[in-house]
């Protein structure tokens, strides 16, 4: 069996400000492909499962939009699910005190690298 993939890049550290648009990605989760979403805040790239904590949709409506007006929280597009986006905990909505599933990225080298992408 072929080794599984360490790393991989997503984006260019450029195409992300700060709470501005995110960037949608894929992951390989047991087995089978997961979206996923990069973010830039407080000067740090966090990275989650594109899925909300109350009900496993999408959290952007329009494709990217994962911040609030004041680029300050995660929000859920669908029932308004508020996120701290260093730590991915839900302090409002409906499931208030859950978490969303992070996914470990790092910069490097003038890019968002995804590490571990195939996680069995
Ligand atoms: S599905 Fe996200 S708040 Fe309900």
């Amino acid at each position: 069996m072929a080794m599984a993939e360490r790393e991989r890049v997503i984006c260019a550290s450029s195409a992300l400000t700060e709470g501005g648009v995110g960037v949608r990605f894929k992951v390989r989760r047991h087995g089978t492909d997961a979206g996923a979403f990069v973010i830039r805040y407080d000067e740090r790239v966090f990275a989650y499962l594109n899925s909300c904590a109350h009900i496993p949709i999408e959290l952007d409506w329009m494709e990217g939009e994962f911040f609030d007006k004041a680029g300050l929280y995660l929000v859920c597009a669908t029932h308004g699910a508020t996120y701290e986006p260093a730590t991915g905990h839900c302090i409002m909505g409906p499931c208030k005190g859950a978490n969303l599933v992070a996914v470990r990225v790092e910069e490097r080298d003038g890019n968002v690298v995804l590490l571990e992408p195939d996680v069995a």
